[in-house]
């Protein structure tokens, strides 16, 4: 996964919780110390660990961890590649545009990336339906970082999901503009 990811993640816990809280999952117990750079690139397994220290220091739950960290992930993305906000016109606009714009974009300027599957299934100006694909599973950050698309455009949406398969892992959306 993306260095900028886990560089974004340090300080979503810095700010949301805890300078200590942050210290505490850089520095484990087991000694081994983590440094992690924008530029690199970890396996997903770390980001895990990182999220499952900070549910044990704070004791919130792993989801509500992972769903706030992409209300706040989604915000600080659009400032690293403004251009893809460039001709966006609403939440569901963007949200829709994920698969077919925005992460094809970010394939381009990160090639190793690990992008999920969005397939839009049904949409109209205030609606959408799509199913997301990932052996990763992290349709609750997914839901967060629309929430977040939400805020920038300052209107209000509602986010609901149902697995439809465990393996391979699949979810459907419905995405309502209120
Ligand atoms: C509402 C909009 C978006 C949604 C729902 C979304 C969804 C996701 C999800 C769920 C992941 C985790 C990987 C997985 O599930 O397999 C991801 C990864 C990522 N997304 Fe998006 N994304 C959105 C917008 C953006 C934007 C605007 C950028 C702009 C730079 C972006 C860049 C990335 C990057 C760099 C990764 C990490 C890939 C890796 O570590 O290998 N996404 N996205």
């Amino acid at each position: 996964m993306k260095g900028a990811v886990f560089t974004e993640f340090i300080e979503f816990v810095e700010e949301s919780y805890s300078f200590d809280t942050a210290d505490k999952m850089l520095e484990p117990e087991d000694g081994n110390n983590k440094i992690y750079t924008q530029a690199g690139n970890y396996p997903f397994e770390e980001l895990v660990a990182l999220v499952v220290s900070v549910h044990k220091t704070e004791g919130v739950e792993v989801g509500e961890i992972l769903y706030s960290f992409g209300v706040y992930l989604f915000g600080k993305l659009i400032r690293m590649a403004p251009f893809l906000m460039a001709g966006a016109e609403s939440t569901i606009d963007v949200i829709s545009k994920v698969d077919t714009y925005i992460h094809i974009e970010v394939k381009k300027l990160y090639p190793e990336a690990e992008l999920p599957k969005f397939d839009v299934t049904q949409q109209s100006e205030n609606y959408l339906e799509m199913i997301y694909s990932s052996d990763k599973k992290l349709e609750v950050l997914a839901k967060g970082l629309m929430m977040g698309a939400a805020q920038h455009f300052k209107e209000e949406i509602e986010v609901e999901y149902e697995v439809l398969e465990e393996e391979p892992h699949t979810v459907k959306f419905t995405i309502k503009k209120l």
